[in-house]
């Protein structure tokens, strides 16, 4: 049987299976595509909004996506990466597995194999993710108005409330990266509501039973002055927040820094900070790159992109990019390792980027590390004048210590 005929009667299987509710799930494996860090994909049926979806869970190095699609386009989408960078894929029934297989020679075969024991199909289709901040049992959650007393998420807080599990997800792997207490001292630079610290601090230490401390700065008083009496309420007793600006903090120890969504050229002033304090972990959530756009709009450097920077919008994104790469330039600078993802769908909002540092343990001692370090001033600065910028707000910072 040709190929097509293969991946055409496996699809055809995985549809029939969908509608006749003997579907279990699907994984993808054996990926051999360019998405970095991407290993394997896990399809399963959930009911969104009454609506029957596939749920596609894109499992990465050190973290997972999620992605919904209406049961068609996830059918296609699965014949799409089975043709393409998936090369093989498992499905399962409530009787059987089905395997299609590329093998040698570019040939895919199908085979089955009956289940010994077989398996119930999960019709409710809604089983619910277990978070690593649960909804119920947490006066902060009440106070801040995301659950009722009881525990039930609010509708319109629904978002929200994903978007906070899938903070402390990232956040929680990237610890873990680390030698076990490590992170003792948090700082939330613009911490806001506070939605985050209140997580955060909950997990370090009720869930990882961590002793922390957790400080958040943020300039509007009547934010610090909420927040302080949640925390007091919900008896965090290493948990307050500060009025002032991040700039103005003063550093002392920080082990752990997070910026998420500090306006501008706020999240240099937070990174400048983290970088003072040699804090093992740096994660910032961008947002406003105002200071590199005008920078590059005032000079309109003309290149090769030029054709592309006329637009607006394009304009936007490049400023943003060069930003954040120059941000994660500095940070390897000082010894950082670092990683630029999306850290939640760009439906929830588009400022959703995170950059991420993690301070290296192998740092290089040796005489090569000032070679690197001026490799890398090497490449801040041609990226500058490639791009008009004529300074970096956090290089500036840097240069003013006369740290770098
Ligand atoms: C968009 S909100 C984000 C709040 C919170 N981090 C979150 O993600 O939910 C940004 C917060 O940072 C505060 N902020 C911005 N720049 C600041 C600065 N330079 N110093 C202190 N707070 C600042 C603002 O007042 C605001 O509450």
């Amino acid at each position: 049987m040709s190929n097509q005929r293969h991946l055409q009667q496996f699809i055809d299987q995985l549809a029939n299976n969908i509608s006749s509710n003997v579907f279990v799930k699907i994984s993808l494996g054996n990926y051999q595509g360019n998405e970095k860090e991407l290993k394997n994909i896990y399809v399963r049926r959930v009911k969104i909004k009454r609506t029957d979806m596939l749920s596609f869970t894109y499992r990465y190095k050190s973290r997972d996506i999620i992605k919904n699609f209406p049961v068609a386009e996830g059918i296609t989408l699965v014949g799409h990466f089975m043709s393409n960078d998936f090369k093989i894929a498992t499905l399962f029934t409530t009787e059987k597995e089905v395997i299609l297989e590329h093998g040698k020679n570019q040939q895919i075969s199908m085979r089955e194999q009956m289940l010994s024991k077989a398996v119930t199909p999960d019709l409710s289709h809604n089983k619910e993710k277990k978070r690593l901040i649960q909804a119920s049992g947490k006066p902060y959650l009440v106070e801040l108005k995301l659950t009722d007393s009881e525990g039930n998420i609010f509708k319109n807080a629904q978002d929200k409330y994903r978007q906070i599990n899938q903070y402390i997800e990232i956040l929680n792997s990237l610890i873990k990266e680390l030698p076990a207490g490590t992170i003792k001292q948090v700082v939330d630079m613009g911490s806001g509501k506070g939605y985050l610290t209140f997580a955060l601090y909950d997990y370090l230490q009720n869930v990882l039973k961590e002793t922390i401390k957790v400080t958040g700065v943020e300039y509007r008083e009547d934010l610090v002055l909420l927040c302080n009496a949640i925390a007091k309420q919900s008896g965090f007793k290493q948990l307050d927040f500060v009025q002032g600006t991040i700039e103005n903090y003063e550093v002392s120890a920080i082990d752990l820094l997070i910026a998420l969504h500090a306006c501008d050229t706020a999240t240099d002033d937070a990174i400048f900070k983290g970088i003072k304090a040699s804090a093992k972990l740096i994660v910032v959530a961008p947002c406003c790159h105002k200071q590199i756009r005008r920078e590059m709009e005032k000079h309109k450097v003309k290149n090769e992109i030029s054709v592309l920077t006329k637009y607006g919008i394009f304009m936007e994104r490049q400023a943003e990019m060069v930003t954040d790469g120059i941000r994660a330039l500095i940070l390897e600078y000082f010894g950082y390792k670092t990683k630029i993802f999306e850290f939640i769908s760009d439906a929830h909002t588009p400022k959703n980027v995170l950059v991420v540092g993690v301070k290296s343990a192998d740092q290089d001692q040796s005489k090569n590390l000032e070679t690197k370090k001026q490799e890398i001033k090497q490449k801040i600065l041609e990226t500058k004048t490639y791009f008009g910028i004529g300074y970096h707000h956090l290089e500036r910072l840097l240069m003013q210590e006369q740290l770098m």
